[in-house]
């Protein structure tokens, strides 16, 4: 079972029954989309892309990259956002400091969220770790809905990070 339709790159996701077949199903696709692909860019331009097909009920998906020290803007799909982000500040500074997953159910009750699109209700941000264990990137998705995201998503989300790490 690919998990989606497979002619070159139309990954349309089939109707999962569940979670964890959607996320298994965006990690097949991103697999072979970043195959033998060295660009980050390209890679995440097209992973962002992935994202926002097969996890429904998003306004912003995409990264922000650890660049000397703090995140600054990575290829995304949503309205334009706030391009650099210190480390520790708003929820994507905080996974990047932590180093660990944050699942935010209400964005507004989060200490320092940084509101980019006033439509935004929750939020899930989950660090990209090197091989060596540093966060060089984090993969930020944002919804409308509040307390969209789940551990499911968040279990997803982090299969996928540990699979494109070597190709951002
Ligand atoms: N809300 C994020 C900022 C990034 S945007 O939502 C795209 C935060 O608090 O880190």
């Amino acid at each position: 079972v690919l998990g989606y339709a497979n002619a070159m790159y139309d990954f349309t996701p089939d109707a999962f029954a569940t979670p964890e077949q959607r996320y298994a199903g965006l990690c097949d696709a991103a697999r072979a989309l970043i195959a033998g692909e060295p660009d980050a860019v390209a890679n995440m331009a097209n992973l962002a892309a992935l994202i926002w097909q097969f996890v429904p009920d998003l306004n912003w998906a995409g990264f922000y990259r650890m660049v000397e020290g703090g995140l600054v803007l990575g290829p995304f799909i949503g309205k334009p956002a706030c391009i650099r982000i210190p480390l520790g500040q708003g929820v994507c500074g905080a996974a990047a400091a932590s180093g660990e997953t944050q699942l935010v159910a209400d964005v507004h009750a989060f200490p320092g969220h940084i509101a980019c699109d006033a439509a935004s209700a929750s939020e899930l941000v989950v660090p990209v770790k090197s091989a060596t264990g540093k966060v060089i990137a984090v993969i930020d998705l944002d919804s409308p809905l509040s307390a969209r995201f789940g551990p499911d998503d968040a279990a997803g989300i982090e299969a996928l990070a540990a699979l494109i790490s070597s190709a951002i």
